[in-house]
């Protein structure tokens, strides 16, 4: 947690992190020193993005120090070769804000990733977890909001002092990188594909490079109604869903919300092959953000690449979708005592 707070802190707010009283705690105590070092690194880091080169450097130096760059160099070995002139703005910026956790081509493999507890995103695969429609990839607003808000509970920081505009680009670039190399066998699949960049050939075959963005599109969003009023009755109700054998949260968060259900196992992954857990309702952070919306999308829209499944089906009544809503906020502690 200590680490993810310094890490957290970004572009300009380095100084805070300096002056930070958890500096002293962190130097006294051996056993988080290597941990503090790296958090210091990171944050030395991302200071330098932001424009402080001399940050940039002690970051870098601090990192090597500690032997963590000579560790794990080969992650985006790929540099762009593009010269500087010719990057586009979003380009620029991804190179700048983006590029030490989440690589050169977007695969996740940035210098810092190695260091992250929970690995920057492979944008590669066309997987996305927080977004508001249910077919194709997120719409543009759906990844504005994650550069706006950042992601609870993640090395992933809000940029929200980004001007829209630049973050508008940032977007626009993001999505060139959502790319896969597809096996062809003739002409005529070419033809057929949508959003095709460019053909190259590997080892005798041929590979058309295309844009998931323009191959699936981009589905409509879901329509969020106006949530009911929070009543006694409405998170009874969820309460009683929840642990309903159709619905049945508990299976996967526990009967208490405490992500220890009995669906869950040591192994359970993700699509990208990482160990994930149900979250842990009554305690950690939400990462698509903790409004009521942001819930009912969650529940509606799940969180794809994750084993949180969407329930617009099984809940096709609005007033139970938001009952669930609002027990979950119970769970959550997010809802004053004297509703419930
Ligand atoms: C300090 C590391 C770090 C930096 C720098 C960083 N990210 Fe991330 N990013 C992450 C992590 C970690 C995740 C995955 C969180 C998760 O899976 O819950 C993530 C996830 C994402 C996602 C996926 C959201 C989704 O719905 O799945 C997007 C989009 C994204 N980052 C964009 C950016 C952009 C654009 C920048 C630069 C402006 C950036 N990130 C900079 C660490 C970082
Ligand atoms: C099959 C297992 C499973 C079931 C069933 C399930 N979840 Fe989840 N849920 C998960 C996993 C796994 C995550 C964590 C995803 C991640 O870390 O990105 C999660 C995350 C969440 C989150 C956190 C959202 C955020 O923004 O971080 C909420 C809220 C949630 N689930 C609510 C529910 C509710 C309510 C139900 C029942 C309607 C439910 N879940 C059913 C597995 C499940």
């Amino acid at each position: 947690m200590i680490v993810m707070s310094f890490v957290k802190v970004d572009s300009g707010s380095i100084f805070g992190l300096i002056s930070g009283q958890k500096i002293g705690f962190l130097l006294r105590n051996p056993g988080v020193k290597m941990r503090a070092f790296l958090a210091l690194g990171i944050g030395f880091l991302k200071a330098g993005e932001w424009g402080g080169k001399k940050a940039g450097l002690i970051g870098f130096l601090l990192l090597v120090s500690q032997g963590f760059l000579l560790g794990c160099g080969g992650g985006s070995g790929e540099e762009v070769e593009v010269p500087d002139l010719a990057l586009s703005h979003g380009k620029k910026l991804y190179k700048r804000l983006c590029v030490s956790c989440h690589g050169v081509n977007g695969r996740g493999d940035g210098k810092a990733a190695a260091f992250l507890s929970i690995p920057p995103r492979d944008f590669t695969q066309g997987i996305f977890k927080f977004k508001s429609n249910l077919e194709g990839l997120p719409t543009d607003a759906d990844l504005m909001r994650t550069l706006e808000v950042g992601i609870a509970g993640t090395e992933m920081s809000a940029y929200a002092r980004v001007p829209e505009k630049d973050r508008r680009s940032l977007v626009d670039y993001l999505k060139t990188l959502v790319v896969k190399d597809m096996e062809i066998q003739s002409e005529a699949e070419l033809e057929d594909l949508d959003g095709v960049q460019e053909v190259v050939e590997k080892d005798g075959q041929k590979l058309a490079r295309v844009n998931l963005f323009e191959m699936w599109g981009v589905g409509d969003s879901v329509s969020v109604p106006d949530p009911p009023k929070m009543t006694k009755e409405l998170i009874a109700r969820g309460a009683e869903l929840y642990k309903s054998k159709t619905i049945d949260c508990a299976r996967c968060h526990g009967p208490g919300g405490k992500g220890d259900g009995p669906s869950v196992d040591e192994n359970m992954k993700d699509d990208w092959g990482f160990l994930i857990r149900p979250r842990d309702l009554t305690s950690e952070a939400f990462k698509g953000g903790k409004a009521p919306r942001d819930i009912y999308l969650r529940i509606v829209v799940g969180i794809p690449g994750t084993p949180m499944p969407s329930f617009l089906n099984n809940l096709p009544e609005e007033e139970d979708r938001w009952a669930l809503v609002y027990y979950t906020m119970k769970i959550a502690g997010l809802i004053p005592r004297w509703i419930q």
